[in-house]
């Protein structure tokens, strides 16, 4: 068996193993500080050990793993990607992109070759934010930035920011006391799963990120008044869920208005939602992105209009509260054309593609130049869902173009 179909074996065996670190028996789901989290987290830090890397554990809980280069002290290579997941998603969305670089690093440590760069291995702890809705926690607490009013959030079962965080012995108070010094990154480089069917479509293994849409997403709540299924005439009623239900046609309508847009509703909750009782409250979450932000801003406008013209006419009340928002993000053109040459060296082609869904690079980019190298997505390219499926042959190749690009950097 070749070196690339070797690593490419154990990089989709180590992926499997840590898939079983989930929140739930029936499905792989595993979201920030819970059991299985911190064990997915021993088992990342125990490989990184092994591969050679000096392990430390920052105040969000991301593992930081060190390969020195030749010279002490050079700067970093940065690379990395999330270990947490969303609710019943796919077990290498993020995982991919810490399990290459860290078999990258144990070759280089078997050989004892040394680079110009040192390469740092980041595993970070929350990126999907699936418990307490905090997208990119981890990324923008390794970077020091971190909003207070996080800590008055309650996860599903009323856990608290700061509770979760004690129960896995971190301090909330220093979540990002510790940052990463950005003088001391020379590029960040993270290698993920392209979440969509582009490089199948292509029959590519590996392509080169041109740029991440930029994306908002805001929670709605909508009040009406709640009743009597059986004595209020249509006309005097104030539904919240028929409400809520024409805002979200209108969130697919927009979204539909232009190529590359894309707006979602993933999330509904009715407010004591009982089947005889017109709905009185309504919540749902709305994600709109593009990789250009004036289209985006502009599908945002246009959604809150007609949000405003639909409570009117129906006689609720709508609020939104945002909980995330990140502008586009362009990958660096030189890095870009690094990761270019080596995925020709690899010989796994010459695509250039952006990315749809958001990736810690758009954080570190605030302090790096980033580039991103995306592996194909197989089962018709789906993510967020159990079925996403990576090949190990091009997880082999992934992890050697990677490897190239870390010789090839200057
Ligand atoms: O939502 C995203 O694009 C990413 O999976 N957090
Ligand atoms: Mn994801
Ligand atoms: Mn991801």
């Amino acid at each position: 068996m070749s070196e690339t179909a070797l690593v490419g074996r154990e990089i989709l065996a180590r992926a499997e193993a840590l898939a079983r670190h989930s929140d739930s028996p029936d499905h792989y789901t595993r979201t920030w500080l819970t059991p299985a989290h911190l064990a997915a987290g021993r088992q990342i830090a125990a490989w990184m050990r092994e591969a050679g890397l000096a392990v430390r554990t920052d105040g969000a809980g991301s593992l930081v793993g060190r390969y020195e280069g030749a010279a002490p002290g050079a700067k970093a290579i940065v690379t990395g990607s999330h270990y947490d997941s969303v609710r019943n998603g796919g077990k290498f969305d993020g995982v991919l992109g810490i399990l290459a670089p860290i078999a990258c690093v144990e070759r280089l440590h078997r050989r004892g070759e040394r680079l110009a760069f040192a390469i740092e291995v980041v595993a970070f702890a929350d990126e999907e934010g699936a418990r307490f809705q905090t997208s990119f926690l981890a990324s923008r607490a390794f970077l020091g930035s971190f909003d207070e009013a996080l800590r008055e959030r309650r996860d599903e079962d009323g856990i608290s920011f700061d509770e979760a965080m004690g129960a896995a012995g971190l301090d909330p108070a220093a979540i990002a006391a510790h940052p990463c010094d950005p003088a001391s990154i020379a590029a960040y480089v993270e290698v993920h799963i392209e979440q969509g069917p582009v490089l199948l479509d292509a029959g590519l293994a590996l392509g080169v990120v041109t740029a991440i849409a930029g994306g908002t997403r805001e929670r709605i709540r909508v009040t009406g008044a709640p009743g009597h299924a059986g004595t209020v005439p249509m006309a005097m009623r104030r539904d919240a869920i028929a409400a809520a239900a024409e805002m979200v046609g209108a969130v697919e309508a927009r979204a539909r208005s232009v190529p590359g847009l894309v707006g979602t509703v993933g999330l509904l909750v009715v407010k004591d939602g009982t089947g005889n009782v017109i709905p009185g409250e309504v919540e749902f979450t709305v994600d709109i992105r593009s990789v250009d932000d004036a289209v985006r801003e502009a599908a945002e406008r246009d959604v809150a209009a007609a949000f405003g013209e639909i409570a009117a006419r129906r006689r609720v009340t709508v609020s939104a509260a945002r909980s995330h928002a990140v502008r586009a993000t362009a990958c660096d053109a030189r890095l870009q054309d690094l990761l270019a040459e080596s995925v020709v060296a690899v010989g796994a082609g010459k695509r250039r593609l952006p990315s749809g869904a958001g990736h810690d690079a758009m954080v570190m980019a605030q302090v790096a130049p980033v580039g991103m190298l995306f592996v194909r997505c197989g089962a018709g390219g789906v993510s967020h869902n159990p079925a996403e499926t990576v090949d190990e042959a091009d997880a082999g190749l992934a992890a050697q173009a990677l490897l190239d690009f870390f010789r090839r950097f200057r």
